[in-house]
């Protein structure tokens, strides 16, 4: 069996996710690269795709890779700057889900939190008010949280995630 694991990251943390599924990975032929360096081969056994969450979904580029992957074992993983929340997480997982081609055997999504940089803090700061200060605020506790993600038990739970879905059928 032969896996790819392809991603995407803009601060790093999606791609320490995806060093540990590399890691997690008990294929021989297995590699992983940023989507930038992938050279489009679509003949593995296993895809594993990660992305950050960009406004509720992932970016253009994650959508087209997805879009060859036709045939192929698929698994999703990602970061948000939103807490482990079951119901905003799977809404992220649809949103990315509908772009996977009909004939894929969907393995699953492994998700969790991840730092986002100082300038969003500096945003909520700004736009903090009176009348808006106890929904900012928790947005800013939520900022703070996030920085410790993602943490060793995110990445312990991804590699877990992986050597699952290796496993599995589809
Ligand atoms: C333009 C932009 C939009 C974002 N939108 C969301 C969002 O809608 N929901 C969310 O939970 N996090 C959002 N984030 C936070 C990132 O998904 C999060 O920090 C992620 O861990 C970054 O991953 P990376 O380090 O791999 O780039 C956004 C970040 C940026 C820069």
């Amino acid at each position: 069996m032969s896996t790819r694991i392809i991603y995407t990251s803009r601060t790093g943390n999606t791609k320490m996710l995806a060093q540990r599924i590399f890691e997690a990975v008990e294929d021989d032929d297995k590699n992983i690269c940023p989507i930038e360096e992938w050279q489009h081969d679509t003949e593995a056994d296993t895809y594993f795709v990660g992305f950050w969450n960009n406004r509720g979904t992932c970016g253009l580029e994650i959508c087209d890779l997805l879009d060859e992957l036709d045939g192929r074992r698929v698994a999703l993983f990602g970061t948000c700057g939103m807490p482990d929340n079951h119901d905003y997480y799977r809404t992220v997982e649809d949103a990315v889900k509908v772009w996977l081609p009909d004939h894929v055997d969907y393995l699953g999504c492994f998700l969790c939190q991840g730092k986002m940089p100082m300038s969003t803090r500096r945003k909520f700061e700004e736009m903090r008010n009176e009348n808006n200060a106890r929904e900012i605020d928790a947005c800013i506790r939520n900022f703070d949280a996030a920085l410790l993600h993602p943490d060793e038990d995110d990445l312990h739970r991804a590699a877990e995630f992986a050597r699952n879905a290796g496993k599995r059928q589809g």
